[in-house]
């Protein structure tokens, strides 16, 4: 697999996020105050929540069921720290998000 057009930059404003199904993988899209594009996996670790129904602020997710923390340009967690998001590579073409999840598995940490 390589890279699949995504959406458009438009369809995700800054500030906000967006989950999109990419080549058989959800993703989530964020698109951060400061214009920048990262995909991470489009459900929680912990439980398997979908981070979409989550809070956004800067570039903290925050899940909204048991509220564990992450960075969404690193993918690490922030509380608790163990916990990791499966990051993709996005490449911005024109106003062409492109994604690429090939290889990547979505991470887990239930304790
Ligand atoms: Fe996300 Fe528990 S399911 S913090």
């Amino acid at each position: 697999m390589a890279f699949t057009k995504v959406c458009s930059l438009s369809d995700v404003w800054q500030g906000e996020m967006e989950a999109f199904e990419v080549d058989g993988t959800e993703i989530l899209l964020v698109h951060t105050m400061g214009g920048e594009v990262h995909a991470v996996q489009s459900i929680c670790p912990h439980q398997e929540v979908d981070l979409v129904e989550g809070e956004l602020e800067g570039n903290e997710l925050t899940c909204c069921m048991h509220l564990w923390q992450f960075d969404v340009v690193s993918g690490k967690g922030v509380n608790p720290t163990h916990a990791e998001l499966a990051k993709y590579p996005v490449k911005i073409e024109g106003e062409d998000v492109l994604v690429d999840v090939a290889g990547i598995e979505v991470k887990f940490a239930h304790a």
